[in-house]
């Protein structure tokens, strides 16, 4: 039911190790955060180094029905509140898709509502005009996650064009498979992040990969604007083995010249794109754009070239399920809706 104007959406986020649930708002075309909860199996999957997937889901399973009743409370709604149910149909883990997919349909049904499905990265680059509202458009996002490193151009709201892709690992992953061969820990993200305020990020010389042939499997896309992340990973894992780091200060090097490349790739490949499609802002979403140099960097191009730069608060950055509310509002308006035969989709495309 639509009540002066404001539509109520229940979000719902499962496609990796965090349960999520929100509800968001839209009241005269502005969007409004009541909750955000996400609660994240990191500490389960810790010990195993990355993500166990069938972990993954069983643990879904056990938290998805407190989680969303602890975002309706959160956010002062109740059941009879919701007017639309937005999902993550995929990519992810087909397992974990799967406990968000019945959920959502599960709840849809008993109320009677919309069933919106939602791409995931659609719901990273929404984390932006979530967060800051309008931007001048056309927007050139850089998506990158733990599974995702692509570059978008947003023309109008909702409309994604991808212009640019990882080959091989997405930075995310280079960031986890890093950390652990320096043994660091998961995620190793936030940890290299912080291990490399302390290096000197000139004390070991990273090779940086330029993409200039056509991708064997999309040849017909000139792939400039694509990325790679493999050989990055093989340089430190070679000079890891070759000299092992003796000491924190080491290992703090090996973080911040890692940093230093991954970062230096990641923005080079945005401005380039930026400038390419005469974009009027630039934005960075998904779980790395929490980091920190990151952050500062694209401000401080951005300042350079004079170009407007956005960025998500954490909260919005890694997986949640705001984003995901967010993402069905531009689907709803769209008249996206999704039938009782929704099924989760591990490879879906954006
Ligand atoms: O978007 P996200 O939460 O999940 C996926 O959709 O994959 O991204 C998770 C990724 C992990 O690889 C994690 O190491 C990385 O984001 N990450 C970071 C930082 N915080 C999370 N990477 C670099 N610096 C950080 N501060
Ligand atoms: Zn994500």
């Amino acid at each position: 039911m639509v009540v002066l104007g404001t539509m109520v959406v229940l979000g719902i986020e499962t496609s990796c190790d965090e349960t999520a649930a929100a509800v968001v708002d839209e009241t005269s075309g502005a969007w409004h955060v009541r909750s955000n909860i996400v609660s994240s199996q990191v500490n389960i999957h810790r010990d195993w180094g990355g993500v166990v997937p069938e972990l993954a889901s069983r643990q879904h399973i056990r938290d998805i029905c407190g989680v969303v009743e602890h975002a309706l409370q959160t956010g002062g709604s109740r059941w009879s509140d919701i007017d639309v149910i937005a999902v993550t149909q995929g990519p992810g883990l087909v397992g974990s898709l799967l406990v968000g997919v019945s959920f959502a349909k599960s709840v849809a049904l008993s109320l009677s509502r919309p069933l919106v499905p939602v791409h995931h990265l659609a719901g990273h680059i929404e984390s932006l005009f979530l967060q800051h509202g309008a931007i001048p458009l056309p927007l050139v996002v850089l998506v990158v996650s733990g599974g995702h490193t692509a570059l978008y151009v947003v023309r109008t709201p909702g409309a994604y064009q991808r212009v640019g892709r990882t080959r091989d690992d997405a930075a995310g992953e280079a960031y986890d498979k890093v950390a652990k061969l320096l043994g660091l820990g998961y995620p190793g993200g936030p940890i290299i992040d912080s291990l490399a305020r302390d290096g000197n990020e000139d004390a070991i010389d990273l090779p940086v990969t330029r993409m200039t042939h056509a991708d064997r499997n999309a040849p017909a896309l000139k792939g400039d604007l694509d990325f790679s992340f493999s050989g990055l990973k093989t340089a430190v894992m070679r000079h890891v083995r070759q000299r092992p780091p003796t000491s924190r200060r080491e290992v703090a090097d090996m973080c911040a010249s890692f940093q230093r490349v991954v970062v230096t790739t990641l923005l080079d490949r945005l401005f380039d794109a930026a400038d390419r499609f005469e974009a009027a802002s630039v934005g960075i979403a998904g779980g790395v754009s929490a980091n920190s140099r990151l952050r500062m960097d694209l401000a401080s191009r951005g300042e350079r070239v004079g170009l407007p730069t956005y960025i998500p608060a954490i909260s919005l950055s890694t997986d949640n399920a705001a984003m995901i509310a967010a993402a069905g509002l531009r689907n709803f308006h769209a008249g996206i809706r999704a039938g009782w035969d929704l099924n989760a989709d591990a490879s879906l495309e954006l």
